[in-house]
């Protein structure tokens, strides 16, 4: 799971708005905490309010309108929004002290959790809307705006009516790697987790309306669209032929896309890898050779208390089909340590698993208890200092499992797509198929760019790269020519 604090946009000039008529230009800032799934619906939720004159601002200052779109997933992520409360008041008071109106707005799995009671423990906030409900934030803040308060501005249904069919088209370029959500919801209730709570049940869009979207990224400059999902690979959308089609039937019409040069997705659950989509990883030069396929625990014991419905053997399968498919194939995980009951062996079994599986790149959590969820209730607590101990070596293991991997990739050509300036001036960063970050020198006139590189040096992190293809001299892409050894990191 990708961190990133804040999402931001150009502001843009004014433009009228649905009606037609020209609108005064609002300030608007919206801070996104948690998954890529929170990315994309920061951006759609500006999309909902460009009609109303807001234009995204990279800071709060100054602003009209700001929008937290939380994380519910540990208590620490929840917790920051309330302390991040606590900073806007200030600013709002401010504002109110120069005649100027601030409004506040909680969205995301915070909202949807917490409801009415962030009115009740933050009587700053004017608004709170759901993941599910920000196709209403426009009337929200309208009547917000006319001086309506309180509970009544808690939207946290689970409306019949898809956002999705009420959202307008992107008000800002794309960009060139832009996210596609084309599922929401779980339906597996891991008994640590909070999502099916929070973003409720599984739900995939249409496949006619997914392609629609792409192709209008595409057209919009976009190379790279990564697929989201909570359960993205349980994705069973209404096809056009008015089948139920599976995530590896949609992967392959998108493929199709003409100008689309890679496709991503995230993020995967083990059981719901099928044939299709292995065969997709078989098959698509387009579909890049990196999959973040969760695991949690390497102990049988521990998976069946999380009710993830597979055992450490399942995940090794499923790992041996993918990477015969495509033998290119780095793996990501997310894991959990400090689970309920988890013994001294039950960790060694999650160590056991990370040397056998090797990864390329992997996230690592202590167990945080959520209310609701049935592991709370758990009576056999790891103590804290346990896990603080489990995630150090944990993490060395997958640092080092990173860095071996990153070492593989020195001497290598790749294709990296060009995706932002990086921190020094005259120089880009971008990824690599394998998700790897890449700084490269080059100019600006590069940025959202395909780009040949030869990788001259690896970082804990990140590559060092150099151009030596210019995109404009470059064929067509489909499968990256040259790749790591990936495999070369597996036991
Ligand atoms: N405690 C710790 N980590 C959690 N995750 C989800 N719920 C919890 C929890 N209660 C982690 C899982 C999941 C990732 C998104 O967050 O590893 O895959
Ligand atoms: Fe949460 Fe499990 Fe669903 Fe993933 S599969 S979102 S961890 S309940």
């Amino acid at each position: 799971m990708v961190k990133l604090d804040s999402v931001q946009q150009q502001p843009e000039e004014e433009t009228p708005a649905a009606t037609g008529r020209s609108v005064a230009t609002r300030k608007l800032y919206i801070k996104t905490y948690g998954c890529q799934m929170n990315v994309y619906d920061s951006q759609r939720m500006a999309d909902t309010l460009a009609p109303l004159g807001y234009r995204s601002s990279e800071t709060p200052e100054g602003a009209d309108l700001i929008l937290l779109n939380t994380c519910h997933i540990r208590e620490k992520a929840s917790e920051k929004v309330f302390s991040e409360l606590g900073r806007l008041r200030q600013l709002q008071e401010a504002a109110a002290e120069q005649g100027r109106r601030l409004l506040i707005g909680v969205a995301g799995c915070v909202a949807q959790a917490e409801g009415e009671e962030i009115v009740r423990r933050a009587p700053q906030v004017d608004l709170v809307v759901g993941p599910q409900t920000y196709h209403r934030l426009p009337d929200l803040v309208t009547r917000a705006l006319g001086g309506e308060s309180g509970r009544r501005l808690v939207d946290t249904d689970f409306p019949a009516e898809s956002k999705f069919d009420f959202l307008p088209e992107e008000a800002a370029p794309p960009g060139p790697a832009a996210f596609l959500s084309v599922q929401e919801g779980c339906d597996k209730f891991c008994s640590f987790c909070v999502v099916p709570y929070t973003r409720g049940a599984e739900v995939s869009r249409p496949v006619t309306d997914l392609v629609a979207e792409a192709e209008r990224l595409v057209r919009g400059g976009t190379l790279e669209i990564t697929l989201l999902g909570q359960n993205v690979n349980a994705y069973h959308g209404e096809g056009p032929d008015g089948r139920e089609w599976g995530l590896g039937r949609l992967l392959r019409r998108l493929a199709e896309i003409e100008g689309l040069k890679r496709l991503r997705y995230t993020t995967s659950h083990p059981r719901d890898v099928d044939d299709e989509l292995i065969e997709a990883h078989r098959d698509l030069g387009k579909l890049m050779p990196y999959l973040h396929l969760p695991v949690q625990s390497g102990s049988d014991r521990v998976l069946a208390a999380m009710n993830r419905k597979h055992d450490a053997g399942f995940y090794h399968r499923v790992v041996e089909r993918l990477r015969s498919a495509q033998p290119d194939l780095a793996l990501s995980s997310d894991f959990i340590v400090g689970f309920p009951g988890e013994s001294d062996q039950d960790f060694a079994a999650t160590l056991r698993l990370v040397t056998e599986v090797g990864y390329a790149q992997a996230y690592s959590f202590k167990y945080s208890a959520r209310p609701g969820t049935p592991a709370a209730t758990a009576a056999d607590a790891v103590p804290e200092a346990v896990k603080s101990e489990r995630l150090a070596m944990l993490q060395q293991l997958l640092g080092e499992q990173q860095q071996a991997f990153n070492r593989t990739s020195v001497g290598k050509r790749m294709q990296i797509l060009l995706e932002r300036q990086a921190k020094r001036p005259g120089q880009l960063a971008g990824r690599s198929p394998w998700m790897q970050s890449v700084v490269v020198d080059a100019p600006s006139r590069l940025l959202g760019q395909l780009a040949e590189v030869d990788i001259l040096d690896a970082r804990p992190n990140s590559l060092v790269g150099k151009v030596v293809t210019l995109p404009e001299e470059q064929d067509e892409m489909a499968r990256p020519d040259v790749s790591p050894k990936v495999l070369g990191i597996t036991a």
